[in-house]
Order: structure tokens, then sequence, then C-alpha cells
């Protein structure tokens, strides 16, 4: 008997293996050229892809990078929280740079509206829990965006508060809907101490029909849109946002973003099944950053770690906050690369690593009973018990950034990216030397 396998898929997924702002973006504009339809699957505003193309550089936030690229078509897939607004301004800011944006951004119907009430109530609930902070524990915040994308996630849940990008399009549907939703959430924020008049459905209603009205060309059944893709011989790649470490069910719980951002959400994110994806290529920087709360075994409090910070120009493409950095944790990637599938890696930010007498990798935790793990522990309690076991590597002073090849690599460095490779058994397929589309070592 003969069966059918997934291995010729012409499909790709690029995925963040860790807390993210691996350099996807860049990644993912390289890999545009060979594919024709660029697919975000997860997430919404809170992502920030930041992109230099000749010199210029883009901060994308919701549309696919892939729109920097003529020809190509960009998804915002159902599994999006879309805030309309910022969509809109980034429409407008990229047209402004020369940018065309017409059929060559479609975002799905039924990907969830993000609604100022749900920034407001991101805010507040962020807000109440810093100020009751449990006595041992500290705050149950979790240093959240801010850009609504828990609560937005959390009405598609709740089903009879939620608004689809589809329902924009409906004015009258839209204000009847605004008119429970609005008593409720009035209350509701009121309970959180949020001082403000309530929520004026009416006027809400009228601001997001005129949005929906706006971006009505690009509205559309995204799940047929690609599978007609497919049909015809087009090839997909799709754009993860956020990573696999804050993965909701994936990830260090409860300091998570609220969608899956792992691989595994691309078939409930898109309509595609996971058959459809031939190649996932996972994203990890050469040592470590995450940006808000959570357990970060491999943090550096110290110089080295501002250091890195600096270098690597760590501050948030969406907030601006200052990242929290760290040396490389394999542990962790290798797991994010277990759940993802990734079939390859790219190592990104290496060049930020030149100039340390040392470097450290991280290859097993010490539990707080003295036990050894090599086990990533998706659990922040869990996590904050361990402590790093590292290997110790011999710096390099050479700058990367005019690098061709790895082989022209320093001997330190390239020992480094093969005990990575070495300890994930997957290969390193890309190296990232500098900001620019040129600075990637590609086929290495
Ligand atoms: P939220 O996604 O705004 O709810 O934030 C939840 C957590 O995920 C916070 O710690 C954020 O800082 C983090 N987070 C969300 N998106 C990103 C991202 O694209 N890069 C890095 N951290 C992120």
């Amino acid at each position: 008997m003969k069966y059918a396998t997934n291995g010729t898929s012409p499909n790709t997924a690029v995925v963040g293996l860790q807390w993210g702002d691996e350099g996807k973006g860049k990644i993912v504009d390289l890999l545009t050229a060979e594919h024709d339809v660029i697919v975000r699957y997860n997430g919404g505003a809170n992502a920030g892809h930041t992109v230099e193309v000749a010199g210029e550089r883009y901060a994308l936030h919701l549309i696919p990078s892939g729109i920097l690229n003529p020809g190509k078509r960009n998804v915002i897939g159902n599994g999006v929280v879309v805030d309309p607004e910022k969509l809109l301004e980034e429409i407008d800011r990229l047209r402004s740079r020369g940018v065309k944006i017409a059929e060559n951004l479609q975002v799905s119907d039924r990907a969830h509206v993000v609604m100022p009430y749900h920034k407001e109530q991101d805010a507040a609930l962020e807000e109440f829990l810093s100020n009751v902070a449990s006595s041992e524990r500290g705050s149950l915040a979790i240093g959240t965006t801010r850009r609504g994308i828990g609560p937005a996630y959390a009405d598609k849940i709740n089903r009879s508060t939620a608004i689809r990008m589809g329902d924009l399009l409906d004015a009258e549907y839209l204000r009847d809907r605004l008119r429970v939703i609005c008593r409720l959430r009035t209350a509701e924020l009121k309970a959180l101490g949020v001082q403000a008049p309530p929520l004026d459905p009416d006027a809400l209603a009228e601001r997001f029909a005129k949005l929906g009205d706006r971006l009505r060309p690009h509205i559309t059944d995204t799940v047929y849109a690609l599978h007609d893709s497919m049909r015809t011989g087009k090839t997909l790649l799709f754009e993860g946002a956020n990573a696999c470490l804050l993965d909701i069910d994936h990830g260090t719980y409860p300091y998570v973003t609220s969608s899956n951002c792992s691989t595994l959400g691309i078939p409930p994110g898109t309509g595609v099944p996971g058959n459809n994806i031939g190649r996932i290529l996972g994203i990890m920087k050469a040592y470590s950053s995450r940006v808000g709360a959570g357990p970060f075994p491999t943090e550096l409090l110290d110089e080295t770690g501002n250091l890195i910070r600096e270098k690597g120009r760590e501050y948030g493409t969406t907030t601006g906050r200052p990242r929290r950095t760290g040396w490389l944790d394999l542990v962790a990637v290798k797991y994010s690369s277990m759940v993802c599938g990734a079939t390859g890696v790219a190592c990104t930010l290496f060049d930020v690593l030149a100039g340390f007498d040392e470097l450290k990798i991280c290859t097993q935790y010490r539990m707080a009973d003295g036990s050894i793990v090599d086990r990533f522990l998706p659990d922040a309690r869990m996590l904050a018990k361990a402590t790093p076991i590292y290997t110790t590597f011999k710096g390099w002073t050479e700058e990367l950034r005019d690098v061709s090849d790895r082989k022209s690599l320093p001997i330190n460095a390239a020992k480094y990216l093969a005990f990575i490779e070495e300890y994930l058994g997957i290969p390193i397929e890309m190296v990232g030397v500098g900001p620019d589309r040129r600075h990637t070592l590609v086929g290495v």
C-alpha cells in the first residue's frame, strides 16, 4: 500500500523559537522571493517586524513583511486579531513611502476585531494586577503590550461579545451587537476602576463601520483564497508573529500572549491543514531576549546584558521598552524546534556577539533540589526554579558584517555555530550578520 506524505509541499513556515524579536521579518523578507503568498496566522499589533531594504527601515505590525516585495499577495488570516485603526495607519504610512497596497493585501472576514475597549481592558487589568501584588510572589501582571490582544481573543472564545472583520461591513448588525456589548463592557471597566463615561455604542458603530468601508476592498474569505492559490500552483509562506515560548498552550504560561504563535497555530489560524507545510524554518537569535514579565533563566542583569542590549538595539519595535537580555538558552530552543517541527534554523544577530572575551550557552538546568534536567519547563513556576548550566566558548574580536560565507567566519564563531547545530540536530540554514537583507549568509 502506498502512503501520501507532506514531504513535497512547497509551502514554508517561519517561526520564532524564543520569546520574540528574533528577526523573523528579515528572514521572511528574504524567503518572499521564492513564494507567492505571505500569510499571517496569529497575534495582532503586539508584534513588530523590522525590515531594512536598501538602507530604509520599515516597522510592520499587522501587515505581512511580503508587502515590501512588489507582485506578492499578503494575507492576514482568520487567526489574527486586527485593530482596524492600526491597520489603516500602517497602510497609509507604507503608501506614503511608495509601497503599493491594493489587491495584494487580503484580510480574513473571520479575523476578530480589536476594539478600543479591549485596549482599555488590557491596560486596566494590568494596572489592577500591578497594584494588588500578592505578598510573596509580587505582581501578577503579564507586562503586556497593552494592544488589547488578550481581551480580543477572550471575546473570540466568549463568542457573544465578539466582533469579526466581516461584521464591520454590516452597519446595522454592528450597531445592534455593540449596544449589548457596550453595556456589559462599561460595567466591567468600572469594576476594574476605570473612571470614564459609559461607552457609546452608536458612535462606536459609526466609527467602525467607516473603518470597515475603507477596508472593504481587502476583506474576504481568505480560507478559499489560500486554497484557490494552492490549487493553481502558488506557494505560501506562513509568517509567525510573537514566538513559540509565548504560545498560549506551549509557552511559559501564564507569561505568554493569547494566541498559538508556534507553527501549531497555522491550521486553525488560516484554514490550511498542517500537511501543506513542507519546510519549517525556526528563527533563533544567537543570544536570548525577552520583553515583559516571566521567567528567563539565562538573563544577564549586569554589564554584559547591557552591552548585548546596546549592540543588538534591543528595544521593542511596538512599545519601545528595553528588552531583557541574556545568554543563548539551547534547552529552550530545542524544545521550541520540537514543538514547531523545525526542519532548519536561521541564527540571527550573530554579529552582536563579536567583541566578548567569552560566551556562554545554556545546555541544561539545575533545579532547586539539585537535580539536573535537559528538558524545557513550559510553566512559569517551574522554570523560575531552574538555574542554567553553561558551556563556555572563546569569543572573537572580528566584526562579522562583511563576511560573505560561513567558511570565512573566525574560527571561534564557527565553533559556536557548530555547537548549536550539533545540539539541536537540525541544520543552520542561514546566519544573520547585520541588519540588511544582504547581511545574511544563506545555504550554510
Ligand atoms: P500581549 O501579547 O500584548 O498580551 O503581551 C503578552 C506578553 O507577550 C508580554 O510579555 C509581551 O511583552 C510579549 N509579547 C507579545 N508580542 C511580542 C512580540 O512580538 N515580541 C516580544 N514579546 C512579545
